[in-house]
C-alpha cells in the first residue's frame, strides 16, 4: 500500500472512532452539569431533603458513577441534578392553614372557653369539665340549646312536647 492510502485509512478509522465516542457517549464522560466520574464514589452521596440537605450514615465500599462536585449535593434520592445545598427544592412544602368553615347559623367558635353542651331535653345536660381554651368545632352560641335534631335554638323555640 502506498502511504498516502494508509494515512487516509488511519484518518478514517479514526474518525469512526470518534464519531461513535459522540454518538454512544461511555458513562465516564458522561456526567451532567456539576459531577464528575468517580470509580470509588460514596454508596450514599449527600443529597436534598425537603429543602435541607443530608448525609446519611453509609456502609463503606466504593460506588461507581457520576458524583456531584464539591460544593453540590443530589437534588433528590432519585434525581440525576446536583445543585448547591441552598437551591435544595422544598418537596412537601407545609401548607398554610385553611381557614375553617363558617359556622352553622346559631353557632360559633368564637369562644374564650369550650362550652358545655346544653340541651332542651334539660335530662341530657351533664356535668361537664370546664375546658378553657378556644373551640376549634362549632358550638351553639351561649344562650342557645341542642335541640333533638342537633340544631341550636333558643330555649324559648325548644319543641313543646
Ligand atoms: C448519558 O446521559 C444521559 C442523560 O443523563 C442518559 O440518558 C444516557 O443513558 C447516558 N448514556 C450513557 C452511555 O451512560
Ligand atoms: C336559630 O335560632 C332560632 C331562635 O331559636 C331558631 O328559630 C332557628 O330555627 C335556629 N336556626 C337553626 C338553623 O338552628
Amino acid at each position: 500500500m502506498r502511504p498516502v492510502s494508509v494515512l487516509l485509512l488511519v484518518s478514517l478509522s479514526a474518525a469512526v472512532v470518534v464519531i461513535n465516542a459522540y454518538s454512544v457517549p461511555k458513562p465516564e464522560n458522561n456526567c451532567s452539569d456539576n459531577q464528575h466520574w468517580d470509580e470509588c464514589g460514596s454508596r450514599c452521596p449527600e443529597r436534598c431533603y425537603n429543602g435541607r440537605h443530608i448525609g446519611t450514615p453509609c456502609l463503606k465500599g466504593c460506588a461507581r458513577g457520576c458524583f456531584c462536585n464539591k460544593g453540590y449535593m443530589k437534588e433528590s434520592e432519585t434525581s440525576s441534578h446536583c445543585v448547591k445545598p441552598e437551591d435544595c427544592p422544598k418537596i412537601n412544602p407545609v401548607p398554610p392553614p385553611k381557614p375553617p368553615a363558617p359556622c352553622p347559623k346559631n353557632m360559633t367558635r368564637e369562644l374564650d372557653c369550650i362550652p358545655c353542651t346544653q340541651y332542651c331535653d334539660k335530662k341530657k345536660n351533664k356535668m361537664c369539665p370546664r375546658i378553657c381554651k378556644p373551640p376549634t368545632e362549632c358550638y351553639c352560641k351561649p344562650g342557645y340549646v341542642y335541640d333533638n335534631m342537633n340544631n341550636c335554638v333558643l330555649p324559648q323555640d325548644c319543641p313543646k312536647k
